[in-house]
């Protein structure tokens, strides 16, 4: 099947807008693969910060990306994410991983590094990819393009209750101003920045329950199916 017949729904937007509990909603409902695009940025980033590689040391990290096996993998325990043969689904999740996976992300050879991956992900009958750039540059063939978005202030609470679950013991104040400088790096990088596409719909999440976006979410999946005439069948 050509690669384009595959229903792809991409959502990108800043963190704290509910991308990876949307996304994997949607994909669980229509039988369709998930990509968690920020957490092939963090996995590479970690690993290599590791390794004690900079993110300007591009023969480094392309001989480390060449011995790197990046796998995802979804079972009864969750969205795993193993990095050759090891679980890194926890270690990335902190705050700090994010951090360092946007200082790797501005630099174009690591982006393209990993663009490759990313596309192998998508497989029929469809694939719902969250990240920055889903919408305008690894997918921008995707039948659906949602670009999720919230106020800041709502955002960083968001984040800062997930954290809190996680053990995190930092400020809210602290934790708000990390991610006012990522997302700030996110989208004046020179190479896809986190803009929305043209063709996406923007979705405000800052007053809404994750049921109403994911009501919001299904409706816009659905129109665009409807529209395109492509059939799949919901579990
Ligand atoms: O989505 P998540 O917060 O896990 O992403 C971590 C970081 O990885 C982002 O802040 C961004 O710098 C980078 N990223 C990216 N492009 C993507 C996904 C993530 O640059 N498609």
């Amino acid at each position: 099947m050509p690669a384009t017949d595959i229903v792809t729904v991409a959502i990108d937007g800043p963190s704290g807008t509910g991308k990876g509990t949307i996304s994997k909603r949607l994909a669980e409902c229509h039988g369709w693969g998930y990509l968690d695009s920020g957490a092939l940025y963090r996995v590479f980033a970690i690993l290599a910060d590791e390794e004690g590689i900079l993110p300007t040391d591009i023969d480094k990290l392309n001989n480390f990306a060449a011995t790197l096996n990046i796998d995802f993998k979804t079972d009864s325990g969750g969205y795993h994410v193993y990095a050759n043969g090891r679980d890194m689904t926890q270690l990335i999740r902190e705050e700090g991983a994010g951090t360092i996976a946007s200082k790797f992300a501005v630099i174009p050879e690591i982006r393209a590094l990993l663009m490759g991956l990313q596309r192998d992900q998508r497989r029929a009958p469809g694939l719902v990819a969250d990240g920055r750039d889903m919408g305008t540059t690894v997918f921008p063939d995707a039948l659906v393009k949602i670009f999720l978005d919230a106020r800041p202030e709502i955002r960083a609470e968001r984040r800062y209750k997930q954290l809190k679950e996680k053990g995190f013991d930092g400020s809210l104040a602290r934790l708000r101003e990390e991610m006012a400088e990522r997302d700030d790096r996110d989208a004046n990088r020179s190479v896809s920045p986190m803009v929305m596409a043209v063709d996406a719909i923007r979705v405000d999440t800052s007053d809404m329950s994750v049921e109403e976006v994911v009501a919001r979410v299904e409706e816009i999946v659905n129109e665009r199916l409807g529209a395109s005439g492509v059939n799949t069948p919901r579990e």
